[in-house]
């Protein structure tokens, strides 16, 4: 048997919350888009071609900011074939990914999806193939009210109020050779400082993010970081984050602990920004936009999925569509955890990505849309994690990993709601063998009840929703909390493998 305790005071303040930490990400990649979101002749279709069905699950998940049209997509990207009458929009190739894009969905009809499921935008411009001038045009087209050419053509695109977009990415993962457009560090950073200034020059509220690195094993990880905000600290607001993780080797243990890597990642890019900041004297503080963060089986992509060939470009092929197990949900939800533990500092995220691809959404043509083991830990996080984030002081036995050394058997954040009197706990098991009984010490809180305790687990953490099984998966009741009144205690036990939320109040 695992132990592990820990203490929920109020007093322990990590920093507030932003509803921006449960954001997601539709990048124009595989059925993410076509046959995700909008398929026309689908019997849930609405009149504007969107899936209904989609659309119930996203408003479930509970997804604030997305992040849009890419990813690796946008560095090829032309916003104006994206506007304008559909039969003139052009088909272009998508090098990125080895597609045809028919620019059928463009920034009008996203737009219009994201109302419907009340999610806000977070737009992303090309600084890989286009530059300066480009994104100042799409800021126009979409921040300016009337008067001017962009603006005016909008309006006749048929959309008569202003977007009024706030949140601007400038260009995606300009690090990666894989990029099209990669630059140095140097050259993306005064690239990127230019482009930032102009656009404040047009709209000084947007919110800009700069790219960090594509993950915290890159060559230039640190170094990149360090330059970039030398040439950017006065001009944006944000510096991003991408990591995913896998399975690797046989080594679930590590991959268990993978929290304990972006952990270190966001503490490593907070302190690099502080760098930067020292060195300038500067009164202000960057932010982290954890932009892309989720369990990804790259391997599968490069070996069976990639495409290739110069007469092969397929419109919206079966792309990075990872089946999601139990286990990588348990991971998933660790990862929910560490990004809540800096919520100080991170305060935009993005789960890459929201249908299909990498997704907690699965749709099949003409058929059904269902709930990957992942949704779950999201939809009841994004719920449950109001207020402030507190530090838990936790004490844990450990384990050993290959990847990270010992490790904490047992991971924990709390989150307590001044407004509504809630207190959520996210709890997650290591342990692929052992139960974990874990003491949470409330005796800062005075009486609470519990409201509610779901676990996610399953004595195949292999399991997973599938077409053919689609709820095989999903949350249960944890009835093993015991409210000890004298010590102001509660106890949970956590099956092996497995992530929990208790709800108190
Ligand atoms: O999310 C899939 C891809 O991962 C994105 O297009 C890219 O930014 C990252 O490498």
């Amino acid at each position: 048997m695992v132990t592990a305790r820990l203490t929920i005071d109020p007093q322990f303040t990590v920093g507030t919350v932003n509803p921006r930490l449960f954001g997601s990400f539709v990048e124009h990649l595989g059925r993410c888009v076509y046959d995700g979101i909008y398929e026309p002749g689908h019997p849930t279709a609405d009149a504007e071609g969107f899936r209904s069905d989609v659309i119930e699950l996203v408003k479930e998940l509970g997804v604030s900011t997305i992040r849009y049209p890419g990813g690796n997509f946008v560095s090829g990207f032309r916003w104006e074939d994206s506007v304008g009458p559909r039969e003139e929009r052009p088909r272009r190739l998508d090098l990125a990914w080895h597609s045809t894009e028919t620019n059928e969905v463009g920034l009008h009809e996203f737009s219009s999806w994201l109302e419907k499921v009340g999610s806000e935008l977070m737009l992303a411009v090309n600084l890989g193939t286009r530059g300066t001038l480009e994104a100042l045009d799409l800021l126009e087209y979409t921040n300016i009210a009337s008067g001017t050419a962009l603006s005016d053509r909008r309006i006749a695109n048929g959309r008569t109020d202003a977007f009024g977009i706030g949140m601007w990415c400038l260009g995606n993962e300009m690090d990666g050779p894989w990029q099209l457009g990669h630059r140095s560090a140097d050259d993306y950073g005064k690239l990127a400082s230019q482009t930032a200034k102009a656009m404040r020059q047009l709209d000084p509220s947007l919110e800009l993010v700069v790219c960090g690195s594509s993950g915290a094993s890159m060559p230039t990880f640190g170094e990149w970081e360090r330059v970039v905000l030398t040439h950017t600290y006065d001009d944006v607001d944000y510096i991003s984050c991408h990591a995913y993780y896998e399975e690797k080797n046989g080594d679930l243990g590590s991959f268990l602990a993978s929290a304990v890597d972006m952990d270190r990642f966001i503490e490593s890019v907070v302190a690099t920004a502080d760098h930067v900041k020292a060195v300038k004297r500067s009164d202000k503080t960057i932010n982290i936009s954890f932009d892309e963060w989720n369990v990804w089986y790259l391997d599968r992509y490069q070996e069976v999925d990639k495409i290739e060939g110069i007469d092969n470009w397929p419109v919206a092929p079966r792309l990075l569509e990872d089946s999601y197990s139990v286990a990588d949900a348990v991971v998933f939800g660790s990862l929910l955890i560490s990004l809540l533990k800096h919520a100080d500092r991170v305060t935009s995220a993005s789960l890459a990505q929201l249908v299909n691809v990498i997704a907690p959404i699965m749709t099949e043509p003409g058929g059904a849309a269902w709930r990957q083991t992942t949704f779950f830990p999201f939809a009841l996080t994004s719920r449950l994690a109001t207020g402030s984030a507190l530090e838990v002081r936790l004490t844990s036995d450990t384990y050993a990993t290959d990847a990270y050394g010992e490790v904490d058997l047992v991971d924990a954040v709390a989150t307590h709601d001044e407004a509504t009197g809630t207190t959520a706990v996210f709890l997650v098991n290591r342990s692929q063998t052992e139960h974990a009984t874990v003491t949470i010490d409330l005796a800062a809180l005075g009486g609470v009840s519990v409201r509610d305790a779901q676990t996610l687990t399953d004595d195949d953490i292999q399991a997973r929703n599938t077409l053919d099984d689609q709820t095989r998966v999903g949350l249960r009741p944890n009835t093993s909390v015991v409210v000890d009144d004298a010590t102001t205690t509660i106890t949970i036990t956590l099956p092996p493998v497995s992530w929990t939320a208790l709800s108190l109040s």
